[in-house]
């Protein structure tokens, strides 16, 4: 179940108490139908109309991806797509919500990988199954260009692929409608494993402060945050320097005790 009802069924007759305050509209969840505030996100709509969700729900800003809705209208034969949490209810809409789609996902250990397209073809072979019609693409609610992130898996373009899912949120949706049965969040994340891991140019102030940690730089810093009382921490933490919002690049605090 992605979701379970909870209290007071509010159905059509139920909803009509706040009517007069509220403009309601109805929607079927699952089949069922719902009277619900037209302003209101499918997430809150649902929630409204009595549910509470115990999957299919994260964020709630449009982040975590965990809130993947199919939904139809009823003058049309197209299957929408849309995060939960995103997208506005339509009256009578119908929607389901899916959660989890159970795509391919390849087990690996990074470590033993190389970064090229072979490994990702070795681990995603439906890759090359893509027959081109950009469904991944206008599915994407991040509006990634899915299909071509595809084609760059397909050249054996892994750094490509990285740079182009960059914002994907694993919601599903473009593999919950591929044709091709293709898993394209699952390949795109090995490939920014891979580019972070084996083609990313290294930050060196990164591996300075590494450095600096094993070096113990910061011991002593943290025994004076670790020993100081609450009155303290809460008045180191005012007087904070804080990064001006169009600081340089190389911008550091003057009091460098504790960076
Ligand atoms: S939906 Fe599937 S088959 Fe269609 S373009 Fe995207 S990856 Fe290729
Ligand atoms: S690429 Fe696929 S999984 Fe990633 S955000 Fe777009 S639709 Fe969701
Ligand atoms: S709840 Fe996280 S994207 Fe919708």
């Amino acid at each position: 179940m992605v979701a379970q009802r909870k209290g007071k069924k509010r159905t059509e007759q139920t909803g009509k108490q706040s009517e007069g305050k509220k403009n309601l509209v109805p929607i079927f969840i699952m089949g069922q139908k719902y009277m619900v505030p037209d302003s209101l996100t499918i997430q809150k709509a649902m929630e409204y109309a009595g549910y509470q969700l115990v999957r299919g729900c994260g964020c709630r800003g449009g982040i975590c991806g965990a809130c993947g809705t199919v939904f139809r209208m009823p003058d049309s034969y197209r299957v929408e797509v849309g995060l939960a949490c995103q997208t506005v209810v339509k009256p009578n809409m119908y929607l389901a919500q899916i959660p989890f789609f159970p795509a391919n996902k390849a087990i690996y250990d990074i470590e033993k990988l190389s970064p090229t397209g072979e490994v990702v073809a070795k681990l995603y072979p439906e890759v090359f199954k893509c027959v081109g019609c950009n469904v991944c693409t206008k599915s994407c609610p991040m509006d990634i260009d899915v299909m071509e992130y595809v084609a760059r898996a397909i050249r054996g373009d892994v750094a490509g692929v990285a740079e182009l899912s960059f914002d994907c949120v694993m919601c599903g949706l473009c593999a919950a409608r591929c044709p091709a049965e293709e898993a394209q969040y699952n390949f795109a994340i090995l490939c920014r494993r891979l580019y972070g891991k084996y083609l990313a140019p290294r930050a060196k102030h990164l591996a300075e402060r590494i450095r600096e940690i094993e070096e113990n730089r910061f011991e002593q810093s943290l025994q004076t945050l670790m020993d100081a009382d609450e009155k303290t921490l809460k008045e180191l933490y005012k007087q904070r320097e804080i990064e001006p919002i169009m600081a340089e690049e190389d911008w550091t605090p003057e009091d460098n005790s504790f960076v």
